[in-house]
């Protein structure tokens, strides 16, 4: 690594921050050597109603496998994040939330608002029938009342199981039956981007295939004319004489926060559960610990609250940590390429943590509209998703940042809760593309495909061989799938998914998934998911999807599709094809490419070789490798011939 390649820690943060490089040293040594120690100490940042005396209890081993953290302390997450603030920050604005259509008026909604607000919609819930223990699917746009929906159910000791707006009612019914909710809470409708998500439409349209469905619970946002039937309840009409406090349920620290469903390599989404302390200990202690995060200064995650990244640093840690946290309804680029500047300089944001794909696209509109703003208020730029291309990282640095805000590039995942690795801003030298090195208390490990530990500066796949407060508890309904997915590839470690290098310093480089799911835009999607959508056209007989290079979703969806005898191959049916699939999951499912292939290459024994077709799909097709194991080397030629660009 050449000396140009590394941004040291800027000056005023090495000064200023809570943790300099000696620190981060000191209690990385001791997080491991001394975990119980280190962790106990850590949970006193929450407010516990029983103050925990045990740590973390676990074994990821197949005869003895748990995970307990802080399990004989109880509390409530929304007395974390609210309540406990009330006496030194009542008015001091929680959230702020800046609307799609920039000439509308921004909302502020202080500490003690906040609190009113939670405990109403917290007791709509419990008139609703909800009660501790239950699921409650959460299908809201990026309005207060989303962060209201999640701390009213974590008030009450509901679970609730966020669905992303974006995806389609049977996307959104699988969800609800899974996890079996009986109510399900969303809006009229949605805005982003100029657009409007009918929402309720889309309630209505799954509750046909999701028996368990017993009530809606309807937010008017944006005033439409939407029907109610007879499940149907306008929330600001139950809230109309509901008392302005609801007192808090006792919870164990293991009992379930939330679910959030998320894509793996086979079979439909899981529901990953995290617990109500460990969950929210990670939350507050990352958040604070890479952010450096200080009371009143404004911070914005620019992600949406239907994946982890919104519950996590738009919700949960900032607010456990009595911050003013920025949400918005729209998008970076609407109306126009310096919206998102615009909403920096306009609510004078000082930390901004948003995704490379977002920043790949706005750095294709050039500097102009970066150029055209002020951004003096930013101070440390975070981003999260996926890796983070060194092109994107420099923009990032020095046309947004002009310099001056170190880049915070954190690895993680759904299933971990919040960051396992990152710099911190005091502490940690950077290099463009790297997630650096992990946080206190995460133990890192690269192995080879036999399990063969690898040490120094090599490249293999990353596991983590210590629980964290933060890991996820169990896949919904499904704790052999839990166990079977993340801890059996390499017995007694957590496996990630993902590839990695770590340098010659100790830095680590995520490459990407090893497994067969794609990161498209920073989020993930399931080729299983895809292929099984396309084959529910009648039209098609068999689907194999493959991640491919896109330039600003960082993967792109190459699907190649068999169709059935008699179905002639057009564009038309090509387009109809990727519509189909769009209606299925949703929008970020949609195939870039789709290529129609008479037959798939496939062993002998009828397995689809995925090597070969992720080669031509990248239009690498000079270095195939071995395709003799195939049932019919002639197939390779077919689809090189046709392959088709994104
Ligand atoms: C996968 C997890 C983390 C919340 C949003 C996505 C990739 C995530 C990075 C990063 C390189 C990253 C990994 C990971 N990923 N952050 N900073 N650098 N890769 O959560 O949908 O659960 O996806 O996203 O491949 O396994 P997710």
């Amino acid at each position: 690594m050449s000396e140009i390649d590394l941004f040291p820690v800027p000056a005023q943060w090495a000064r200023e921050a809570r943790v300099d490089a000696a620190g981060y040293e000191e209690m990385y040594h001791r997080s491991v050597a001394e975990p119980d120690v280190f962790w106990l100490e850590q949970a006193q940042q929450l407010e516990w109603i029983t103050p925990p005396t045990q740590a973390g209890d676990w074994s990821f081993d197949a005869d003895d496998f748990h995970i307990r953290w802080f399990a004989d302390g109880s509390l409530n997450a929304s007395v974390n994040c609210i309540d406990r603030h009330l006496a030194e920050r009542a008015d001091q604005v929680a959230i702020i939330w800046e609307p799609d259509v920039p000439t509308e008026e921004p909302r502020r909604i202080t500490y003690a608002e906040l609190h009113r607000e939670v405990c109403r919609f917290a007791n709509v819930l419990k008139a609703q029938g909800v009660a501790k223990g239950d699921r409650v699917t959460v299908y809201l746009p990026m309005i207060p009342e989303a962060a209201f929906a999640l701390l009213a159910c974590a008030r009450i000791g509901a679970i609730h199981s966020v669905v992303f707006g974006g995806f389609s009612p049977d996307a959104l019914a699988g969800r609800i039956e899974d996890c079996g909710s009986k109510l399900v809470i969303t809006a009229d409708e949605g805005r982003r981007g100029g657009k409007t998500i009918p929402l309720k439409a889309n309630v209505d349209a799954a509750a046909a295939s999701a028996p368990t469905l017993e009530r809606v619970l309807v937010v008017r946002a944006t005033g439409g004319d939407v029907p109610l039937g007879e499940r149907d309840t306008w929330y600001h009409e139950a809230a109309a004489d509901v008392s302005d406090d609801c007192a808090p349920e006792p919870m164990a620290a293991e009992d379930p926060l939330f679910i959030l469903y998320t894509s793996g390599s086979t079979g439909k989404p899981k529901g990953v559960l995290h617990s109500t302390g460990g969950y929210l200990l990670w939350a507050a202690y990352t958040h604070g610990l890479v952010f450096d995060y200080r009371a009143p200064n404004v911070y914005w995650c620019a992600a949406d609250i239907g994946w982890v990244t919104g519950h996590t640093y738009i919700v949960y840690g900032p607010l456990a940590n009595g911050a003013t946290t920025l949400m918005y309804e729209g998008l970076p680029t609407w109306p126009d390429a310096s919206r998102i500047w615009q909403v920096v300089d306009r609510h004078q944001v000082h930390t901004l943590f948003t995704a490379p794909t977002a920043l790949r696209a706005l750095m294709k509109e050039g500097d102009a509209p970066v150029g055209a703003t002020s951004r003096a208020s930013l101070r440390l730029l975070g981003t999260v998703g996926e890796p983070i291309n060194p092109e994107a990282w420099r923009w990032y640095h020095d046309v947004v940042g002009e310099g001056r805000s170190p880049i915070i590039d954190t690895w993680w995942q759904t299933e971990t809760g919040g960051a396992l690795i990152a710099p911190l801003p005091g502490a940690t030298d950077l290099k463009p593309g790297s997630a650096t090195k992990p946080l206190p208390g995460v133990q890192p490990q690269l192995v080879d495909e036999t399990g063969k530990v690898l040490n120094g500066a090599t490249s293999g796949n990353l596991c983590i061989t210590a629980s964290w407060p933060g890991q996820m508890r169990t896949v919904w309904g499904d704790h052999d799938r839990f166990f079977q997915t993340y801890f059996t590839t390499y017995p007694g470690k957590y496996f990630t998914g993902d590839g990695c290098r770590r340098d010659e310093d100790g830095y680590y480089w995520i490459t990407g998934r090893v497994d067969d799911v794609i990161n498209v835009s920073g989020h993930r999607m399931g080729t299983a998911e895809v292929e099984s959508a396309l084959v529910l056209n009648h039209q098609v007989a068999e689907a194999a999807v493959v991640g491919m290079p896109h330039d600003v979703k960082g993967q792109g969806i190459y699907a190649y599709v068999t169709l059935k005898a008699g179905v002639e191959p057009s564009d038309a049916l090509a387009a109809e094809l990727k519509a189909w699939v769009r209606k299925e999951i949703g929008p970020i499912a949609t195939p870039d490419a789709l290529q129609f292939a008479p037959g798939l290459p496939k062993t002998r024994s009828g397995k689809i070789m995925r090597r070969i077709l992720r080669k031509i799909a990248e239009g690498d097709t000079t270095s195939l490798g071995d395709t003799s194991t195939l049932a019919d080397p002639a197939v390779v030629d077919d689809l090189v011939a046709n392959r088709v660009s994104g």
